[in-house]
């Protein structure tokens, strides 16, 4: 039997809530995410609360009656829940799409574990037919963008504010047969606050909803 693509995304949320033991989670954004959240507020007793990567994700867990604490009042967590826009068999991912990728890459760094929860529309061979999102300095946005024309890319600048009051960049054509040396080589371009690749630090553990069931995949 075919599930849509909604279907896979709540069965992959699912999943994920069976990493959920207790402390406080860290918690992404995006349509996946929210699944994610609203199967954590059914297991809401086991936990203290959640870091939020977005005020969207804050709302929805507060919605919930999910406590949100602050990043700087915490002293780390163990796991870190988001999705992805494309991931790698090596768990390089590409994120961004939903303009969260400073916040996310942030909370992240802070957690023992990032378990990724995606549908298996999103599991690529490579990296970079899902445009890549850059998070810029609204000053910088120019200069940036010649930059990024000079790493082969075409930056396209999305009609978007930045929960920081950045911009963003997405950049359509690159070629990231490295993505950790392109993450390192688009985030030393001055005005560039973040970029949507996540392969210095990749997931550890994607959870990927097929139609025969959700696969676990560990690095
Ligand atoms: C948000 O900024 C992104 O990084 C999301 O994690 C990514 O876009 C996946 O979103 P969906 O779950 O909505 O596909």
């Amino acid at each position: 039997m075919a599930f849509s693509q909604d279907e896979l995304k709540q069965q992959v949320a699912q999943a994920a809530v069976q990493y959920v033991k207790s402390g406080i989670i860290g918690v992404g954004t995006g349509s996946t995410a929210n699944y994610f959240i609203d199967e954590l507020a059914k297991v809401k007793n086991k936990i203290d609360g959640a870091v939020a990567s977005s005020e969207a994700t804050a709302q929805r867990l507060r919605k919930h009656g999910i406590e949100v604490f602050d990043l700087n009042a915490i002293d780390g967590m163990d796991i870190y829940v988001d999705g992805a826009d494309e991931i790698t068999e090596h768990m390089h991912m590409l994120k961004g799409g939903g303009g969260a990728l400073t916040r996310e890459k942030i909370v992240a760094a802070n957690a023992k574990d990032f378990i990724c929860i995606c549908d298996e529309t999103k599991y690529v061979p490579v990296l970079g037919k899902f445009p890549l999102p850059v998070e810029v300095l609204p000053m910088a946005k120019s200069y940036v963008a010649r930059q990024l024309v000079k790493l082969g890319g075409q930056p396209q600048l999305r009609d978007f504010t930045t929960d920081n009051g950045n911009i963003i960049l997405d950049v359509h054509g690159l070629n990231i047969a490295n993505p950790i040396e392109m993450e390192a080589n688009i985030n030393q371009i001055v005005g560039v606050v973040t970029n949507g690749l996540f392969a210095a630090r990749p997931a550890n553990i994607l959870l990927l909803a097929t139609n025969d069931g959700v696969k676990t995949i560990k690095k």
